[in-house]
């Protein structure tokens, strides 16, 4: 009798803390042994020359969602699912956004049925909170945490998504009392509306002046402010894609300080700038997201930030909206800069970009190249240890990546529903060959090897006190006067 559905053989296994020679033993969609001369299998994968990683965790793609404007993603569940898997990802972690007026438990429903067929791969969800009223706040949001939304996103901009400091104040106290965690879109709305009045008054509407009216200040102020609040009650937060050095310094202080406060950025941030916005035409409206890429010392700030601890996580934010008028030009072709839809797609190309200009040209190691785009995400959002490493008794959610593949990406590569890449011609060098999740072949010989609706839900545990702590510092109780007010 064979003793394992699947034997990984000859691969150099890498996790977040150490490389080491291993065969991986796969049996029941599990790990089940680790070590030399394994023995027999059904399957058996010849790894040599590869790397053998834990699967990816995208922690942050909107998928099948309508943004703020109600513009539906391009992506739904199936083409975000298929196109995470090719870029190595076994997890993605997309959201269920309520918009004003609607009941959390409706928004949630609506997410895992729009999921329920679909997905190719096992998935979570955040919550995105617009509309704290008082049974969202007592009724909803609690009995969501227990059944495993244990995260949510709120915004400090967007005219129909923001919330006020009492409300985040809110948010943060329920998140504390609860063992959530609050993701923050940190960019102060009041300053963006009185820069953008002011260029759009003198006739600066094209897509580049996005870019000028999501000033870095607008950044830098909301997550000082964001950190303070959570820092008023206690509370654990992640901001996320951070863009600039201002807001990465305040969180990286915060961390110093011991606060639980998380960073995360994106792709954006490190491959593209606000050049790529100024483009003849409306060309640049590829490229506006918000925050918007910056300049060249702003992606040299975030490259640091991935080394030294302000960042945590390194997802997309893949917000995919076709370069026509079911998304970017929902508006019009000739819409100003914002009207323009806001989101760049990101989910298949989200680790080989870092693998190959982080890895590759030596700016991270390839254990924080593994911490940053798979365990640490398992880590705070709940999901460690069943996700994000490779260790007996974990999922066995493996990506054996070819370090010497060389590709140049172009949009038809690719298996998402864009029509676009922002990375268009970008060559990256490692790439992963096969994709494996809970067992699964999901990618091999760059087939997809699974059926749809064959991912699974993942309902995620909430933080207990000390559980989220690996990747930062124990909460002093009594820090300040606010967390007595709980
Ligand atoms: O521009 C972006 N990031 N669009 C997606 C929505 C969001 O803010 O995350
Ligand atoms: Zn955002
Ligand atoms: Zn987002």
């Amino acid at each position: 009798m064979k003793k394992y559905d699947l034997l990984i053989k000859n691969g150099m296994v890498h996790t977040a803390v150490d490389s080491f020679e291993s065969e991986i033993g796969v049996s029941e969609g599990k790990i089940t042994a680790m070590g030399q001369n394994l023995g027999h299998a059904e399957r058996v994968i010849d790894a040599k020359g590869m790397l053998v990683l834990p699967g990816g965790i995208d922690a942050h793609c909107h998928i099948e969602q309508e943004s703020s404007t109600r513009i539906m993603t391009a992506d739904d569940f199936y083409s975000g699912s298929v196109s995470a898997a090719f870029g190595g990802n076994t997890t993605f972690l997309p959201f269920a956004a309520q918009h004003r007026g609607q009941r959390l438990r409706d928004v949630v429903d609506n997410a895992r049925e729009r999921a329920r067929n679909k997905a190719v791969i096992d998935y979570g969800l955040h919550l995105i909170i617009s509309d704290p009223t008082q049974n969202v706040l007592e009724v909803e949001l609690p009995s969501l945490i227990k059944e495993g939304y244990t995260s949510f996103k709120v915004y400090m901009t967007y005219e129909m998504l923001k919330i006020n400091d009492g409300e985040m104040l809110d948010i943060l106290a329920l998140a504390r009392r609860h063992g959530a965690l609050t993701m923050v879109h940190a960019e102060n709305n009041e300053v963006i509306n009185w820069i953008s009045e002011r260029l759009l008054q003198r006739g600066y509407n094209a897509p580049k002046f996005h870019a000028v009216s999501h000033s870095p200040v607008a950044e830098s102020e909301a997550s000082r402010r964001a950190i303070d609040l959570a820092r008023l009650v206690d509370a654990r937060m992640l901001i996320v894609h951070v863009s600039e050095a201002e807001a990465a310094h305040s969180i990286l202080q915060a961390r110093n300080n011991e606060l639980s406060i998380y960073g995360e950025t994106c792709p954006q941030y490190l491959f593209l700038t606000a050049k790529d916005l100024d483009q003849e035409g409306m060309e640049g409206a590829k490229y506006c997201c918000s925050p918007p890429p910056r300049d060249k010392a702003s992606q040299e700030a975030i490259w640091k930030g991935l080394k030294n601890g302000t960042f945590q996580v390194f997802s997309s934010d893949h917000a995919p909206y076709r370069f026509d008028e079911s998304g970017k030009f929902h508006a019009g072709r000739d819409a100003s800069f914002n009207k323009i839809a806001n989101g760049v797609p990101g989910l298949e190309t989200r680790m080989p970009l870092l693998f190959s200009e982080g890895v590759g040209k030596g700016r991270i190691t390839i254990n924080e190249f593994v911490a940053l785009t798979s365990t640490n995400a398992a880590k705070i959002y709940g999901l460690y240890p069943r996700k994000g490493s490779l260790v007996i008794g974990s999922d066995a959610d493996i990506a054996i990546w070819d370090p010497k593949w060389v590709r140049t990406i172009k949009k038809e590569m690719l298996h998402d529903n864009m029509d676009y890449t922002p990375y268009e011609g970008m060559e990256v060098k490692g790439w992963p060959r096969v994709v494996i999740n809970r067992g699964r072949m999901v990618v091999e010989e760059e087939t997809l090897k699974v059926d749809r609706g064959s991912g699974e839900f993942l309902p995620r545990t909430p933080a207990e006190a000390g559980r989220e702590l690996p990747i930062s510092s124990p909460l002093s109780p009594s820090r300040n006067f606010g967390a007595k007010l709980l």
